[in-house]
């Protein structure tokens, strides 16, 4: 290890850090390992000297695709500054674009998800779902993905913007649902999965009450979201980082539109809350960038490293300017800023993850 970067790697103590003990968590298909503890850095990274700006297995070069041209039925959507959004009378706005851009980011964050579930598409302990639900789908990849895995099961997705493929398995089907209003839906489906819908939902009692009922007796919900905040273990982040601007504006511009980006640590006591039993929270530690010493993190950080610098505008730039009255030059600098963070290995940066299950008593 190169000696003059050892100090930088001293972590906070423990009144400082942002750890917090995950809940006990049973084993969910030989997947529980909960994390106390943050990564340990890889020593070779100090010897390769690759915390240099932009390291990374992949090409970051894609400025060339915010010129991609829009077919013409995404043409149909709402545009705001050179973006498209979904146009489905539903009750609320999504913050996040639905163009080709913004549906290739949801496809990389597919592959990211299921390898912070180790291959896995849903943690809950049900083998042979029969009648699958996937709210607010997005490009449907998860749902075809279930369905491919089980033919046997049906796998319907609900999205406010129609932008999953028309040539689908069989047993997969779509349909443009708003999940912010009353679902119609009464003990029918194995399983219900959510994931990433922070910032999207007006009432998250109100969703789980209505996910608790759609789902039959001894049903399971499955529930994934990431962390509002981006931190460090170790002593990285000023308070004028991005990250900190990231996790306040975000925290206030999710709150003005009435839907709160910070959602992950609430999703076990409002699942109990509705009723649901056997509730198991894993809370996942992911690096943002490859420098664990492990190689799983070590995969799964730069697949977050890539999901981030892809999407990490999209995700801000419509509350912020709508919602906190920025300009769009303020969100194009803070993007750039932003972007150039989650690159920066340097920050031992990392990123919590929640995975939450739970069932509907028979
Ligand atoms: C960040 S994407 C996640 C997509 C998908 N769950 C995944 O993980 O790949 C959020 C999705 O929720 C959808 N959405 C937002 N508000 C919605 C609403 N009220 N009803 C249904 N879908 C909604 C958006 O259109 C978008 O496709």
């Amino acid at each position: 290890m190169t000696p003059h970067a050892t100090p930088k790697l001293t972590p906070l103590g423990s009144s400082q850090s942002p750890r917090s003990p995950p809940a006990q968590a049973e084993p969910l298909q030989d997947l529980s390992e909960d994390q106390v503890e943050g990564p340990s850095v890889a020593d070779e990274d100090f010897d390769e000297g690759l915390f240099g700006d932009g390291d990374s297995a992949y090409d970051t070069s894609d400025d060339a695709t915010d010129s991609a041209s829009l077919n013409s039925s995404i043409m149909r959507f709402r545009e705001e500054n050179g973006r498209t959004y979904h146009s489905f009378g539903g009750s609320t706005d999504h913050w996040g674009p639905n163009d080709e851009m913004a549906q290739d980011q949801q496809d990389i964050s597919h592959h990211f998800w299921t390898l912070m579930l180790h291959g896995e598409l849903y943690l809950a302990p049900i083998k042979n779902p029969q009648v699958v639900l996937d709210v607010g789908t997005g490009t449907g990849i998860w749902a075809i993905d279930v369905a491919d895995k089980h033919p046997e099961a049906f796998v319907k997705g609900t999205d406010v913007s129609p932008i999953q493929p028309t040539w689908t398995p069989p047993n997969a089907k779509f349909e443009m649902d708003d999940f912010n209003v009353d679902w119609n839906y009464t003990d029918k489906f194995d399983l219900i999965h959510e994931r990433e819908l922070l910032g999207s939902v007006t009432s998250w009692p109100k969703f789980y009450d209505r996910a608790f009922k759609a789902l039959k007796p001894g049903g399971w919900i499955d529930c994934s979201e990431p962390g509002l905040y981006f931190e460090s273990f170790y002593d990285t982040l000023g308070p004028d980082h991005p990250y900190k601007t990231w996790g306040t504006c975000m925290l206030e511009a999710g709150n003005n539109a009435g839907m709160s980006f910070d959602v992950g640590p609430y999703i076990k006591q409002r699942l109990e809350d509705a009723g649901f039993i056997n509730v198991v929270e894993k809370k996942v530690c992911c690096t943002i960038g490859k420098w664990s010493k492990d190689m799983h993190e070590r995969e799964t950080g730069l697949w977050e490293q890539l999901r981030l610098e892809r999407g990490v505008q999209d995700f801000c730039q419509r509350r912020f300017m709508n919602n906190l009255g920025w300009s769009a030059a303020e969100v194009s600098v803070f993007g750039a800023r932003m972007r150039a963070a989650v690159k920066n290995n340097r920050l031992l940066a990392h990123h919590w993850f929640y995975f939450v299950v739970g069932q509907k008593p028979l």
